[in-house]
Parts: C-alpha cells; structure tokens; sequence
C-alpha cells in the first residue's frame, strides 16, 4: 500500500474501500473483513450510509491493530451547527464502537458549517478525531467557507473520474494542500468510461483490467482513490494495481479524457434541500 501525507502530518493510505450503499447487519461487516483481508487499511463510511456498526465490528473482529486501519467517517447535514454537531461526532464513534475517527468530513456543505467545523476541531484537539476535512465542496462553496476555517481541511472528496477531473477545485485545494478523495471512481461502474478506448488500449498493454488502469490513473495523479465492490474477486484486483506504472504520455493521454462534468453539481439550484430530506440519523 502506498500512504499520502496529509497537511496535517497524518498519513493516509491512498486506497480505501468504499461502504456505501452496502447495508448494514452482515453484508457491510463481511466486505469489510474481505477488503481488510485482501489488504485495505482504509475504509470509508458515512453516517448516512447507516452502516457504521459494521465497519466497526469489521475493524475491531479483524485481529488488525487499530492504528493500522484509517477509518472515515461522515458528519450528516442535520447535525451541522456546534452543539448537534457534538452530537454527530459522539454518535459516530458510538456506532463505530472506536475511540478515535482517523478522519471525520462535513458530507455536505451546507447549513451552519461553521459550526460543525468548530466542533470538528475541538474534537481533533481532544483526540476523538485525527484529521477533518470535507466533501462536496466546489470552487464555489470552498470560497464560501474554507477562508474562514482556521484549520484548513486535510481532504476534500468530490466526484472524480477519468471523464471528471475537478481541475478547477484541484487549483484552489493546492493552495492549502488539501488533498482529494474520489467518489465514484470508477464512474459507479459506469460501462461507457470503463470502455474508453484509451482505457481499454492500456489495459491490454498492461494485462490489466479497465478498473484497474482508472484506479492506477487516480493514484498517479496523486488522489486518494475509493473504489467500492462487493465481489470478493473485485475487492482484490482494484488493489493490484501497485506493479505498473503509466508512462507520462499515457499519464497525458488519460488527462485528455476530462469533460469537465460530472453526474453531481453541488451548486445546483435545490441540491441542499433534497439531500436534506433524503435521509435522517438516528441515535
Ligand atoms: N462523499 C460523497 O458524497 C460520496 C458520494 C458517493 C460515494 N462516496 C464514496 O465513494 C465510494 C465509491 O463510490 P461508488 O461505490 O458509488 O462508485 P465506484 O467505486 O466508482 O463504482 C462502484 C461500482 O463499480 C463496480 N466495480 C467495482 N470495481 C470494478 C472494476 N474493477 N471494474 C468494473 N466495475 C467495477 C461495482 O460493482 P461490484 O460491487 O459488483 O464490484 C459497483 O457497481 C463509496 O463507497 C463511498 O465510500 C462518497
């Protein structure tokens, strides 16, 4: 595994293993024992993928010493503001039955960040939380909060995908060494990108398969990289991706690929709302 040093001096390991949409009670707990098994030592959940208690049974059955696994986790919109956000944090690491978050995100930013973020650093202070950061965050909103923040954000995880490669956020997140995290980064196994054919060209060039030259694409272009799969074959070959390199031009060829636009437009008029509605967390 190769790890990222974050702008706190935190290192993170630059694959996680993606749990959303994976339910709770059994089927997250068993993918993330294969995942650990197969070689992750990061795991990404959310409060809002309501499956926190398995990530941490996961993480506490698995025989691996905690400070060997990155856990990360979420701080859902009805939680923002000081005091609920207090609340979130504690709630979080009740589910995850852990006594420290490696890294905590505002999932979506809107509301009172302000104070989500304020109590997010006095966790950090506190220990509960190792490294804050955000999500979701355009060239847009990141100028709305970020210069306002006092600690700056260790990641921010956006959309990311061959097809969307962010590079006006990329410019403003370079100036706090901000580092991005992927979602979708296999386009949520969008057939269209993994049939690209300059994807498909690498692949046989490398013996490789499709996922596998994206994924190596975002690891050299210096992102950390959440691929999420349930099939036991999948989960280990998106991590076999450390015994070939892209060549600049192939580097090149793969950048050209951007179109600038993802499935996701955090700017969009009634975003905030309906993911407000979408889901609510209970204790
Ligand atoms: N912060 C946010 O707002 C946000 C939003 C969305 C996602 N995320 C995070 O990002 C993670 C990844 O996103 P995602 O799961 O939606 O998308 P993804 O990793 O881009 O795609 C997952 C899909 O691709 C398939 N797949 C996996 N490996 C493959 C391969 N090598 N070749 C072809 N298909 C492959 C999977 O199917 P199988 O399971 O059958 O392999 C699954 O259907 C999430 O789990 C979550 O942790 C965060």
């Amino acid at each position: 595994m190769e790890y990222i040093k974050l702008n706190d001096e935190n290192k993170i390991p630059a694959i996680g293993f993606g749990v959303f949409m994976i339910p709770n009670d059994g089927p997250t707990y068993d993918a993330v024992l294969e995942a650990l098994k197969a070689g992750y030592r990061h795991i990404d959940t959310a409060a809002a993928y309501f499956n926190e208690e398995d990530v941490g049974k996961a993480v506490r059955d698995s025989g691996i010493p905690r400070d060997e696994i990155f856990v990360t986790s979420k701080l859902w919109l009805q939680d923002h503001g000081y005091e609920s956000a207090k609340r979130g944090i504690a709630r979080s690491l009740r589910k995850l039955g852990l006594d420290y978050i490696d890294l905590y995100l505002v999932h979506q930013p809107y509301g009172d960040v302000a104070g989500a973020w304020k109590a997010m650093e006095e966790a950090k202070e506190e220990g509960k939380i190792k490294s804050i950061g955000v999500s979701n965050m355009s060239p847009a909103l990141w100028n709305k909060f970020v210069p306002e923040f006092t600690t700056k954000p260790a990641v921010n995880q956006v959309e990311f995908n061959p097809l969307f490669q962010q590079k006006e956020i990329r410019r403003l997140m370079a100036q706090t060494d901000t580092k991005l995290e992927a979602w979708y980064p296999l386009g949520h196994g969008n057939a269209e990108l993994l049939s690209v054919p300059v994807i498909t060209k690498l692949a046989g060039k490398y013996g490789k398969n499709p996922g596998q030259i994206i994924l190596r694409f975002e690891l050299q272009e210096g992102v950390i990289t959440l691929p999420k799969s349930t099939n036991p074959q999948r989960i280990k070959t998106n991590l076999d991706i450390f015994d070939f390199t892209l060549t600049e031009d192939e580097m090149n060829e793969m950048r050209s690929l951007d179109t600038g636009k993802g499935s996701h437009d955090p700017d969009a008029p009634g975003v905030e709302e309906m993911l407000r509605n979408a889901f609510v967390i209970t204790d």
